[in-house]
């Protein structure tokens, strides 16, 4: 078989698990223990979905790693609510810098949020978090797109 590198093999399994039949919930939680199974530096891997009925606020979706007091982000909040508002990839290599920031845990120094939209509109987040300075590369924010794209599909 033709390699096709570790993304491309991850991207086929969350596209295989995006078409089983698992309810939306099961198949966004099992997404989050792939990609934090095959990443040592994603160290919290989590959605945030738009509340349908407010439409200006995230609610906490599924997810792995340490418990997280931020269950309700309101758009503009954070590094979510402001890649909310922008509906643009948000990375921030240095959370210690990043005055709008809302904390879950001392350890994270890293954190990308990566927006899931469905015709132009926001429909949820891809969150991760990092214990490492930096962690995050432009070959992860690639992917993490890609992984979000094909996650529009679920919505
Ligand atoms: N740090 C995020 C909050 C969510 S936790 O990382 C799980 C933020 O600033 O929006």
């Amino acid at each position: 078989m033709k390699n096709k590198g570790r993304f491309g093999l991850l991207l086929e399994r969350i596209r295989e698990i995006v078409n089983s039949s698992l309810e939306r919930d099961e198949k966004l939680r099992s997404i989050c223990k792939l990609l934090r199974e095959n990443f040592s530096h994603f160290n919290w891997v989590g959605f945030y979905l738009v509340d349908e009925v407010k439409g200006d606020e995230l609610i906490l979706g599924p997810f792995e790693g340490e418990s997280t007091e931020h269950v309700r982000i309101p758009f503009g909040r954070g590094v979510c609510g402001q890649a909310a508002q922008t509906k643009k990839t948000f990375l921030v290599q240095d959370v210690s810098k990043e005055t709008n920031y809302l904390a879950c845990s001392p350890k994270v120094k890293s954190e990308i949020v990566v927006p899931i939209l469905k015709d132009g509109e926001l429909v949820g987040e891809l969150d991760i978090d990092s214990y490492r300075l930096s962690a995050f590369t432009e070959e992860d924010r690639e992917f993490l797109e890609k992984v979000c794209e094909i996650l529009s599909n679920l919505f």
